[in-house]
């Protein structure tokens, strides 16, 4: 964008902010759409999000929305037409992948699963790791016979790859087939976007790169009716080196308390037996809040709700306050399993990666937690191979999976990500190297969490079940408080509710048991 483009643009603001829908609108209007090549019109002045202006955290306040509404005349849009959204990463995307299904089904549209069938198709996108952007890259290519067959199709991208720049360029060079690129921060302008694609001759291109604000009553076309997830904030303000996410979900925002309550409220009473409180960093939740509020309070009014389980992810072990451990300790509805991503068990190493913990202050939390919940269930993260990741390093790593006694770890080698500062990092360690220790790491996770599983063996555990397995219609299958996946033979009027199964053999990562009527020893 020129100097003089800049100006244009914030004259408009100026003149009309209600109206500023983003800078690729006020493009548009600047330049009186002209009819210029597609192509030239985003070599010369298309705006691409940027990473940088998304890293940028001001001081003011984030504005709360509470009158989102889809405009009449894209309601009937989508009538007799149908959509499919694939979802990759964490499950902040699952959940937003609930609020676009959720628009689009009052634009009139009913889901599929069938990609022949679908008359938009959207792509939600991950960035942590470069191999989640490949998938993402390969489904596209997949996706252009699709659109040769039928040019009515549309198909978008959208989520935390949107927000990248070089992402965003990748598609306009070489997909020109994709018809909507939005971010994470444009969500709620799903059916504006939609029409445009629809009826506009251009790519729509839509990427706020900004902190970021709450809009509250987006609608939700939840994915079950036994567990639902709740957003409690959004965006991250911990900026780990190596970490993608501050850029492309903005900054830390947490929603009001009697807004997360109202919601929870809501669903106890359309029967929901689970709900999973989110955040990128759920320790943080309140501290952006003028009042003295946190994570360990709106836990505290939670367990007073009427829900059978309460879980809430992610941590970060920073945040994690005695107020928060006091309250779960009170357990009832709130489960003691623990999510707390470690990364790395050098002191050094988590220097480097800006964690602002030490090996040494992760143990004593854990001292803590071990103290009030005696029996918790203790799960993490790790990143091995961050640059120049020395083998005594690692070796922390191991000593500390032991040490704790994680009962199960996301393992992950290191990914460097573009625009982080870890990416800017020399790295002498060899890929051979870095797989060498993820398969040793996975090795001490596999043996850790076959021995938590076999002290089940011959137990009595409540499972909430959610369906049939996977693997076996004639077979149910649940989790238990601690998260333990448990297949067992049952009824399956038992779906949808929590039973107590016997435990009768334990693998590495389930249990196998059959339904009984006795009252539960252990969860
Ligand atoms: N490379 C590898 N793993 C990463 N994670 C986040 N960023 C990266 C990266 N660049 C992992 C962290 C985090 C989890 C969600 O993903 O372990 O906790
Ligand atoms: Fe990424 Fe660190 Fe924020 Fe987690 S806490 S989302 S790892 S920056």
């Amino acid at each position: 964008m020129n100097e003089q483009q800049r100006k244009q643009m914030s004259q408009i603001r100026e003149a009309n902010p209600a109206d500023v829908k983003s800078d690729q609108d006020n493009l548009s209007r600047i330049k009186e759409k002209k009819s210029e090549d597609f192509i030239k019109y985003f070599e010369t002045s298309y705006q691409p999000p940027s990473l940088k202006d998304a890293k940028k955290r001001g001081k003011e306040d984030v504005e709360v929305h509470y009158d989102f509404t889809i405009p009449e005349e894209m309601i009937g849009l989508g009538s007799g037409k149908k959509f499919m959204i694939r979802t990759y990463g964490c499950q902040m995307n699952e959940h937003d992948t609930e609020i676009m299904a959720g628009i689009l089904e009052e634009m009139g549209y009913v889901s599929t699963n069938e990609t022949k069938e679908a008359d938009i198709i959207l792509l939600n996108t991950c960035a942590i790791r470069e191999n989640a952007e490949n998938k993402v890259f390969g489904e596209i290519g997949h996706l252009k016979p699709l659109k040769t067959e039928n040019p009515d199709l549309i198909i978008g991208v959208c989520g935390c790859m949107s927000q990248e720049e070089s992402v965003v360029n990748r598609i306009l060079q070489k997909h020109q087939f994709v018809d909507l690129i939005f971010g994470t921060h444009n969500i709620h302008r799903l059916p504006q976007l939609v029409k445009e694609a629809m009826f506009g001759k251009e790519m729509v291109v839509e990427v706020w790169s900004k902190e970021g604000d709450i809009i509250e009553n987006l609608p939700r076309s939840r994915k079950g009716k036994i567990k639902a997830w709740v957003n409690i904030m959004y965006g991250c303000d911990k900026f780990c080196t190596y970490c993608i996410v501050p850029y492309t979900r903005g900054k830390e925002r947490s929603r009001l308390p009697e807004d997360i309550i109202q919601e929870v409220r809501h669903l106890a009473a359309q029967g929901y037996k689970e709900i999973t409180l989110l955040g990128q960093n759920v320790n943080a939740y309140g501290k952006d809040l003028d009042m003295d509020y946190g994570l360990g309070d709106l836990m505290n009014d939670i367990h007073k709700i009427d829900i059978p389980r309460v879980r809430f992810t992610t941590s970060h072990p920073r945040d994690f306050d005695d107020r928060l451990i006091e309250v779960l300790a009170q357990g009832g509805n709130l489960l003691d399993h623990i999510h707390l991503p470690v990364q790395s068990g050098s002191s050094d190493v988590l220097k480097i990666m800006a964690r602002k913990y030490t090996r040494e202050s992760y143990l004593e939390l854990v001292d803590k937690i071990r103290t009030a919940m005696p029996n918790a269930t203790l799960t993490t993260d790790i990143i091995v191979g961050f640059p120049n990741e020395t083998d005594e390093q690692f070796e922390e790593t191991l000593s500390l999976v032991e040490e704790v006694g994680f009962e199960a770890a996301y393992t992950f080698i290191y990914s460097p990500r573009e625009g982080t500062p870890a990416a800017r990092m020399k790295d002498n360690v060899p890929m051979e190297v870095k797989k060498e220790r993820l398969q040793r790491l996975n090795e001490l996770v596999n043996k850790q969490s076959a021995e938590a599983m076999k002290k089940y063996e011959g137990q009595i555990v409540d499972v909430l079940v959610e369906g049939e397995s996977k693997k076996n219609p004639d077979v149910l299958a649940g989790y238990t408080e601690r998260n333990k996946l448990v297949n067992f033979i049952g009824p399956k009027s038992a779906i949808g509710e929590i039973v107590k199964v016997k435990i009768n053999n334990a693998k590495t990562w389930s249990l196998d048991g059959e339904m009984v009527e006795e009252a539960a020893e252990v969860n």
